[in-house]
């Protein structure tokens, strides 16, 4: 594999996140997301969504339990955290990677949080 090919696949691996591949989230990747879901400049995840142990318990979106069945597909997932205006142009939930609020490894850990929930 040449240099340009093995980047690309670094980058490829970033947007997907480790666990995205296969391998289960580090409980640091886990405490990272549940900081981030909490944390009002960051997801603020709770702030909108209910989810058990959550500082703030909002009602705005659905309630954040048993992600896994709700969101299934961690690609799909990440494209939520992404993008939901893509899916829903009346969205009041943020852009958060288009906006560049979080990056793609903070959405990932996001995901590995909300997937204990
Ligand atoms: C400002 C409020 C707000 C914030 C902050 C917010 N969301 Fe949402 N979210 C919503 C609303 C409202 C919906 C309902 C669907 C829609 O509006 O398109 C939603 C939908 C979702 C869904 C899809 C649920 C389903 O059944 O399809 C997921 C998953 C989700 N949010 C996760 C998150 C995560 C994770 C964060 C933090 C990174 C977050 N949300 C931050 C308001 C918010």
């Amino acid at each position: 594999m040449n240099l340009r090919a093995s980047m690309l696949g670094l980058s490829l691996l970033a947007g997907l996140g480790v666990a995205g591949v296969g391998q289960a989230a580090t409980p640091a990747q886990i405490a990272a997301g549940q900081k981030i879901a909490e944390t009002t400049t960051l997801g603020n995840c709770d702030a909108c969504h209910m989810f058990t142990g959550a500082t703030e318990a909002g009602n705005v979106g659905p309630a954040l339990q048993n992600v896994k069945s709700m969101v299934p597909n961690r690609k799909e997932f990440y494209a939520i955290i992404y993008d939901e205006e893509a899916r829903n142009p009346q969205t009041v939930m943020p852009a958060f990677g288009k906006n560049h609020i979080l990056s793609p490894e903070q959405i990932n850990d996001v995901i590995d949080f909300m997937y204990t929930k």
